[in-house]
């Protein structure tokens, strides 16, 4: 039998598998039935285990409710990481984004546990902008566009309340100096073949994005090269970027450094019939810079466990688990597991309809944009002393 968080992910993807059945997991494309499971034996990536889980509360107090959910589910090296912390090493904390449009709830989702990891470790973090990145991939893209896109989501970024002191943001274009020399390093080591191989990329694709991967592999270096100490490097993001971490893993050791450890999460679904929450279907996207009022229609539409009519879901009961309105709560809205299990028990029981738990859900969910869309507005005062200098 297992967790809640797997009967949950298998109903969604029952869901999902009724309109598209193939896998597709890449930095650049998520689709199809996702099966977590298949995904640790395709990648070789670990579960975080119940022993692993414990051993992360012994340093941090009470489980963070994405552990506790299993919204973070793999790993790789954790428990390396964490011999190296008791032994006394501390680590450094990587993640980033790529700023292609504004940031969704999806997104935020390992930057939440990551502010959590800095403030449980006290560990430097280093964020990266692929600002580069997005300009290579879209054809339309201008630099300028690129870059105000990265200020833009940076704004998010420092919203989310990450120590200014233990934090630098790394546009790759503008902080480019920080990482050619590790880049080009890694790149010597790293074949075509493989990039071909790992990410799929044609003869057509363009030279900038080949290159790439070993841009996106420079920061799990930059604290040992800046210090000149080996640093070990932990990487919190969802499983659909472990790609570049399989090719750096590799070549780490040729480098001199530690291989990068990483804790992956799930994806956040959209609020539609399948598919994880992604910028490409707006409508079902909840995007931090929406208006509230906004926000709440995108909820009003979304796809529930509901019965067709109030009159059948009062008689015969609704399906949580295939609910995203339930996900929200599950995963992001609501943290005391009684109110989660009497919020599943009275949709069963037809005791609460679909526009009930969809009225919660949207006072919370306005409530955390408007608090958030203030913080991004403060973070512009802010943002120098979070940008590498
Ligand atoms: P990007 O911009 O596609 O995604 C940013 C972060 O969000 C995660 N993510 C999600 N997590 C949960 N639910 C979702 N629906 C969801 N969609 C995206 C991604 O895994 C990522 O952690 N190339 C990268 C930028 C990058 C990076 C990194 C990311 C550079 N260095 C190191 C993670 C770690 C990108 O385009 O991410």
């Amino acid at each position: 039998m297992g967790t809640l968080s797997e009967e949950l992910m298998d109903e969604r993807g029952r869901v999902m598998a009724e309109e598209e059945e193939e896998m597709i997991v890449t930095p650049w494309e998520v689709s199809g039935k996702i099966d977590y499971n298949k995904l640790i034996q395709k990648f070789g990536t670990q579960p975080l285990t119940e022993e692993l889980l414990e051993r992360l509360r012994k340093h941090t107090g009470k489980l963070h409710l994405q552990l506790q959910r299993k919204l973070f589910f793999s790993h790789r090296d954790l428990d390396w990481i964490l011999d190296q912390y008791e032994g006394g090493q501390k680590f450094a904390l990587y993640t980033g984004r790529g700023p292609s449009g504004p940031v969704h709830l999806g997104h935020i989702v390992p930057w939440i546990f990551t502010k959590h990891l800095q403030d449980a470790f006290d560990a430097k973090l280093y964020f990266q902008m692929t600002d580069d990145e997005k300009f290579l991939l879209h054809p339309e893209f201008t630099v300028e566009k690129s870059l105000s896109l990265m200020y833009d989501n940076s704004l998010d970024v420092i919203a989310m309340g990450f120590d200014p002191e233990k934090t630098s943001i790394i546009s790759d274009f503008k902080n480019i100096k920080v990482l050619y020399d590790i880049a080009m390093r890694v790149a010597k080591h790293v074949t075509f073949s493989t990039v071909k191989a790992v990410f799929g990329f044609e003869s057509s694709s363009n030279i900038g994005i080949i290159f790439f991967p070993a841009i996106q592999a420079a920061p799990c270096f930059v604290e040992s090269d800046l210090t000149g100490k080996n640093v070990p490097c932990l990487i919190p993001a969802a499983i659909d970027q472990d790609p570049y971490w399989r090719v750096t893993r590799d070549i780490a050791p040729k480098l001199g450094y530690y291989k990068p450890a990483q804790i992956h999460c799930r994806f956040l679904p959209g609020l539609g019939k399948g598919g994880k929450m992604s910028a490409s279907l707006p409508e079902t996207c909840i995007f931090t810079t929406d208006p509230p009022d906004v926000a709440e229609k995108k909820i009003w539409n979304a796809f529930t466990g509901g019965k067709p009519t109030e009159r059948e879901q009062r008689g015969h009961g609704g399906d949580p688990f295939v609910c995203t309105i339930y996900y929200y709560f599950y995963y992001l809205f609501e943290e005391s597991d009684q109110k989660i299990a009497e919020l599943e028990r009275e949709c069963k029981a037809g005791e609460i309809i679909c526009g009930d738990c969809k009225r919660i859900l949207a006072e919370k969910v306005k409530k955390f944009l408007r608090e958030h869309q203030k913080k991004r507005e403060k973070a512009r005062d802010i943002a120098d002393q979070f940008f590498m200098k």
